[in-house]
Parts: C-alpha cells; sequence; structure tokens
C-alpha cells in the first residue's frame, strides 16, 4: 500500500531567514536557527493510488501548492494522490503552517511511496515546498545553512519555551513568499546581512553554554531588525501591529527575564526558561497563549 502518515513540528526562528539567492530553488541569503515547536504540529497522510480519479487535498488547505510539491515526487508514482492534513493549532491563527505542513508532507509522500531518504535529503526537499520547513525535519534547536538544515542540539538540550501570545487571529494578508522577494528594496538588507555572522555567534554560543541572556538579547535584535528591513521594503510590510507592541509592552515591565520575536505575522512569542513559565502566563492572564516546548523533528507515525 502505497499510504504514510507523518507529524512535523512548527518552529520558532532565532536567527531569521529573510530573503533568497534563488527564489525558485529557495536558496536562502542567510543562515538561520530556529526551535521546534511541540505544541503546534501538523499531521498528513499521503496516499497514491490508482483508485483516485483525480487528486484531493483536505479542505482549507493551499492545494496548489500542496499538489506542486507531490509533483516532486510523482515520476516514481503515476497514480493521483490523496492528501489529509490537520493542524493541531487553529489554522487561522496566524502561526505560520507552512513549515510543519510541507515537512509533514515531505516525509509523508516519501515514506509512501517507501523511499528511504537521509534527513538531508528529506530536508533539501521540504525547502522546496517552503524555506522554513526545512528546519522542521531535525530535532530540537536546528540550523539550516545553503541547501539543508541539521540539528545543533536535541530538544533534551535546554528547556526552553516559547509562549506564543494570539493577538490576531486573522490569516496575514501578505503571504511571506511575496515579502521575501523584494527585500533587495530595502536599504538596510546588506547592512543586516553584514551584521548577521557576529550575531548568529552569539546565538550559537548562547545554545552550547545555555546563557539565557545572551541567546534572548540576540533573538530579540534579530527580530527587530528583521521587521525593519521588512518595513523598509518598496512595498512596506507591516507585521507588527499596536496589539502586538502591547504584549511586549506588558511582558517587559513584568520584570521577568523572557524575550520577544515576531514572524510574519502580528502574533508574539515569548521565549523563556521553564522556571518563569508560570509567571509569564500569570502576567498573559488576559489572552489566549499556546505553550511549547522544544520538540523532535518530522516523524512517521
Ligand atoms: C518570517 O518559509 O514562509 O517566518 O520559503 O517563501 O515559503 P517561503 O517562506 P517562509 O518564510 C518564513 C519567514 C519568517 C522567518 C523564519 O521563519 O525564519
Amino acid at each position: 500500500m502505497m499510504k504514510a502518515t507523518a507529524m512535523a513540528p512548527a518552529n520558532i526562528a532565532f536567527i531569521k531567514y529573510w530573503g533568497k539567492k534563488d527564489v525558485k530553488l529557495r536558496i536562502p541569503s542567510n543562515s538561520s536557527i530556529s526551535m521546534n515547536l511541540s505544541a503546534c504540529t501538523t499531521t498528513t497522510t499521503v496516499e497514491f493510488s490508482d483508485d483516485f480519479e483525480k487528486d484531493i487535498v483536505s479542505e482549507g488547505f493551499d492545494s496548489t501548492r500542496i499538489i506542486e510539491h507531490i509533483n516532486r515526487f510523482r515520476k516514481r508514482a503515476k497514480t493521483k494522490v490523496k492528501v489529509t492534513t490537520k493542524n493541531s493549532f487553529p489554522t487561522a491563527a496566524g502561526i505560520a503552517s507552512s513549515a510543519s505542513g510541507f515537512a509533514a508532507l515531505t516525509l509523508a509522500a516519501s515514506a509512501a511511496l517507501g523511499l528511504k531518504l537521509s534527513e538531508r535529503k528529506l530536508s533539501e526537499i521540504a525547502r522546496l515546498g517552503s524555506g522554513s520547513a526545512c528546519r522542521s525535519i531535525p530535532d530540537g534547536f536546528v540550523k539550516w545553512e545553503k541547501e539543508s538544515a541539521s540539528s545543533m542540539y536535541p530538544e533534551t538540550h535546554w528547556d526552553l519555551r516559547d509562549i506564543i501570545v494570539i493577538v490576531e487571529e486573522k490569516m496575514k494578508e501578505t503571504l511571506s513568499t511575496a515579502g521575501h522577494d523584494l527585500v533587495s528594496t530595502s536599504p538596510y538588507f546588506t547592512k543586516r546581512l553584514e551584521a548577521l555572522p557576529e550575531r548568529i555567534s552569539r546565538v550559537q554560543q548562547g545554545l552550547k553554554t545555555r546563557n539565557f541572556r545572551l541567546l534572548g538579547e540576540a533573538i530579540e535584535e534579530d527580530c527587530l531588525e528583521m521587521h525593519h528591513v521588512m518595513q523598509t521594503q518598496n512595498p512596506p510590510l507591516f507585521y507588527w501591529t499596536k496589539e502586538t507592541s502591547r504584549v511586549i509592552d506588558t511582558v517587559k515591565k513584568s520584570g521577568l527575564p523572557a524575550y520577544f520575536t515576531v514572524d510574519a505575522g502580528p502574533n508574539v512569542h515569548i521565549i523563556c526558561e521553564q522556571k518563569t513559565e508560570k509567571n509569564i502566563i500569570d502576567v498573559l492572564k488576559n489572552y489566549q497563549i499556546i505553550v511549547n516546548k522544544p520538540a523532535k523533528g518530522a516523524h512517521l507515525i
């Protein structure tokens, strides 16, 4: 039977991927570093069969982009396909689901065809679907360089939390793919690329020595810089809303040891250590939150 089910986590970037050297192949302009998220997962079943008269994809997902990805495997299976996919988090919550989605889809499709691909190869294929998806293949804390991503440390390395604060349930208006492609219109893009090697080494050192302050300060710096680049692109991209700033303010005013980061949407990710989790949850009691631990990468179920 040509059928398999895989689960993959979303990930939060500590060093962001913003800009591509090769748009079609999704080769990034810079290396990025992320942590897999335990509570934000996609579970996908891929089945190839002659019984299907046409390709079938679960309602509410981008079937064109999903089938385009399946077509990368299609030379192995001449049949139609059925893709059933489900997110553990509300799809409309504005949490990027392309990372967990394309990682799960890649592993499920390759397993359905009986292919025994290396982690590196799976990461490369996932990248073609969505860049950040290549970071959801390996376990725990992950670095993406050039064609593929690999694990720096397993999920057990450091008991960090990513507490996602849902400030808006609306889907983002400008998808990140379109935004990436205009990155060079920002006069700050090359400045960012120049600053990155030093910042990446601080994130690496912070992770290695579990130095929370060193890591956190570099995470915030990179988030602010990416949004600065986004906002100075032509046309400018504003993912940050008043509510985003309000949440960050609330956490900062609490004086608790925690750092923020924001992706291509208004939701806020509060990064803290396990010992601070309860206090942060208390500070955010008026908000809808999702508490994540570091997680394994894509796996078959
Ligand atoms: C802001 O991976 O969604 O979340 O490769 O075009 O699918 P495509 O882009 P995508 O970009 C994610 C950008 C980001 C930062 C990050 O996750 O590193």
